[in-house]
């Protein structure tokens, strides 16, 4: 794609003899259109070229004025060099690119040779999937997608958590109780339900507690009973969290979690040993990161359990052994911050590659509350994803019964928009920001919601069947879409893939999500103001062809949030 930005930085370059790409870094989008595209502060060069910055702008404006065809007007404003770019130069590339890439377009190579581990998900077996999870999982699904787009070698790993001193609270409850539940009906729940009252026995009587450290040691050191228990509450919590990926439509290609680990730890402690930086306090192993304001990080209980910083830092070094990752991505909730500072800062004693500890990044994300507010599994107050995808998937079937009862595929449009609306409720707004879940609010046609973004995508296949064919790029006359409103749409399909990079630069799906609005909303102007069933063939044509380039684009961007399209609605 033909970058505006590079041209404008070559054109200055070449008048005043200072690096493109230094010129590039200075160039700037005006807060306002009538101010032009793009904008030049002469200030920045007025000391290397000892002049003014008005005298500056003058200089270049003349120079450039005849060399261009690409820019249809320069503006010299104060100290700033104003940039138009020619609308007729922009709606050819935008329509050819579009044109030759299709379902690509606004992919590309950047990521090439870099490996990227996304790690996503991870929830806790035997535990249900709470509605923290489902956040984390379609966050993490987003820029697994996005990475992989452009050009990324992507891992995605579900660090599921499997193991841990739970389990042998869960074990020991089960050796209480087990016979009083029904677990084979519907085992998460009943499992939970052990999990609550153990845990309220253990506050009780501290030699349960005890009890159940021990049940968690026995099971690390391989016993039969304890690890068939806790491998038959693994598949049992699998075989419940597929069915959520199922219906997100969510795959990863590693399932290795913390248990995973095991056997992987004696070798880390030692080089930590080595690296002389562990210690002894009561008992237990640690690395005192004090002095750097992090507390402590415990490596080894004084029972002689490891904990969940030693998996992470296990799986820090084997994912830099078998994925030389240039960034390892955490998906997990900003809770978990200070855990993530600790490990990254014992991770520079690992012996691993110095790019792989730069690359360890928590991508954090904020809450989500319903009006019960947070919800602990502890005291079993969370409510069930499952159920709350199933409603999503009843709510949209009822409003379609409502309004469109002879909608054909009803039950499959149902469960995209349904769908469609979590996923995208989840991602609309900056990630780390909490939120709440209403209802309305995410099942709303109109507003900043997944289904209005759907509804302007069924709209333009509408406009396209009623037109009864896409127009050959050849035939389209791209001055029928020099009015602002087309303008306005083409500007912004030209900036899809720049608006791609930055969500890999922030780790942030809610751009691709905002960017989505604003093109719904500007294809919405636009058909507003540009009827495209009009008489004029040309006119019809062009504004035919803009719609398909927009329907070609929100189909790629919804598909990169995670969202499936409807065929009605
Ligand atoms: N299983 C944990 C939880 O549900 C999240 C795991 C995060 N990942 C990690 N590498 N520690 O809270």
């Amino acid at each position: 794609m033909l970058d505006f930005k590079d041209e404008i930085a070559e054109g200055i370059s070449k008048c005043i003899g200072v690096e493109a790409e230094e010129i590039k870094g200075y160039l700037e989008v005006p807060p306002d259109k009538t101010m032009g595209d793009y904008a030049f502060p002469c200030f920045r060069l007025a000391k290397t070229l000892k002049k003014a910055p008005p005298m500056i702008a003058e200089e270049i404006k003349t120079i450039m004025d005849v060399a261009s065809n690409l820019i249809s007007k320069f503006e010299v404003q104060g100290g700033y060099l104003n940039f138009f770019v020619n609308s007729n130069a922009l709606v050819k590339e935008v329509l050819g690119e579009i044109d030759k890439f299709k379902e690509n377009y606004g992919s590309s190579y950047i990521g090439q040779n870099q490996n990227i581990i996304v790690e996503y998900s991870s929830p806790n077996i035997a535990k249900p999937f709470h509605i923290g999870h489902l956040r984390n999982t379609i966050i993490g699904n987003c820029l697994y997608k996005v990475y992989k787009f452009l050009g990324y070698n992507v891992t995605g790993i579900n660090h599921l958590g499997d193991y841990g001193t739970q389990f042998g609270k869960l074990i020991e409850g089960y050796k209480r109780w087990g016979d009083e539940y029904d677990i084979a009906r519907d085992p998460i729940n009943e499992l939970m339900k052990i999990y609550i009252r153990i845990n309220d026995a253990c506050k009780e009587d501290e030699s349960i507690l005890e009890a159940c450290r021990e049940n968690f040691k026995k099971l690390e050191d391989g016993d039969d009973y304890c690890v068939e228990l806790w491998n038959w509450f693994k598949d049992e919590s699998l075989k419940e969290f597929q069915r959520i990926y199922d219906l997100l439509g969510v795959e990863f290609d590693s399932l290795n979690g913390e248990a995973f680990y095991t056997d992987k730890m004696d070798e880390v402690e030692e080089i930590l040993d080595k690296a002389k930086i562990t210690k002894m306090s009561e008992g237990a192993k640690i690395v005192d990161l004090e002095d750097k304001g992090l507390g402590v990080c415990m490596i080894r209980k004084s029972n002689g359990s490891t904990i969940y910083a030693t998996r992470d830092l296990a799986a820090i070094k084997y994912r830099a052994d078998t994925y030389d990752f240039d960034k390892c991505l955490y998906v997990v909730a900003y809770e978990q911050a200070l855990h993530f500072k600790q490990i990254f800062e014992v991770a520079k004693y690992l012996g691993i590659p110095e790019k792989c500890v730069n690359g360890l990044e928590h991508v954090q994300y904020g809450m989500t509350r319903l009006t019960t507010g947070k919800m602990s599994t502890r005291e079993g107050t969370a409510i069930k994803v499952q159920d709350l995808l199933d409603e999503a998937i009843s709510r949209t079937t009822k409003i379609i019964e409502e309004k469109n009862p002879d909608m054909e595929d009803k039950e499959e449009n149902a469960k995209r928009i349904g769908i469609g609306a979590v996923v995208f409720n989840n991602l609309s707004n900056t990630i780390i920001k909490d939120q709440v879940f209403d209802w309305d609010n995410v099942l709303s046609f109109q507003g900043d919601t997944g289904p209005y973004i759907q509804y302007v995508y069924v709209r333009t296949k509408g406009v396209l069947e009623n037109v009864g064919y896409i127009p050959k790029l050849e035939e389209i006359d791209t001055a029928c879409l020099l009015d602002e409103t087309a303008i306005d749409v083409v500007t912004t399909l030209y900036r899809f893939g720049d608006m791609l990079k930055s969500v890999t630069e922030k780790n942030e799906p809610s751009i691709l999500a905002r960017y989505l609005l604003e093109l719904a909303q500007k294809y919405t102007a636009f058909y507003n103001e540009d009827k495209v069933m009009v008489d004029d063939e040309k006119l019809k044509n062009a504004r035919a062809y803009l719609t398909y380039c927009v329907q070609t684009v929100i189909q790629i961007g919804c598909g990169l949030l995670g969202m499936e399209m409807p065929s009605k609605m």
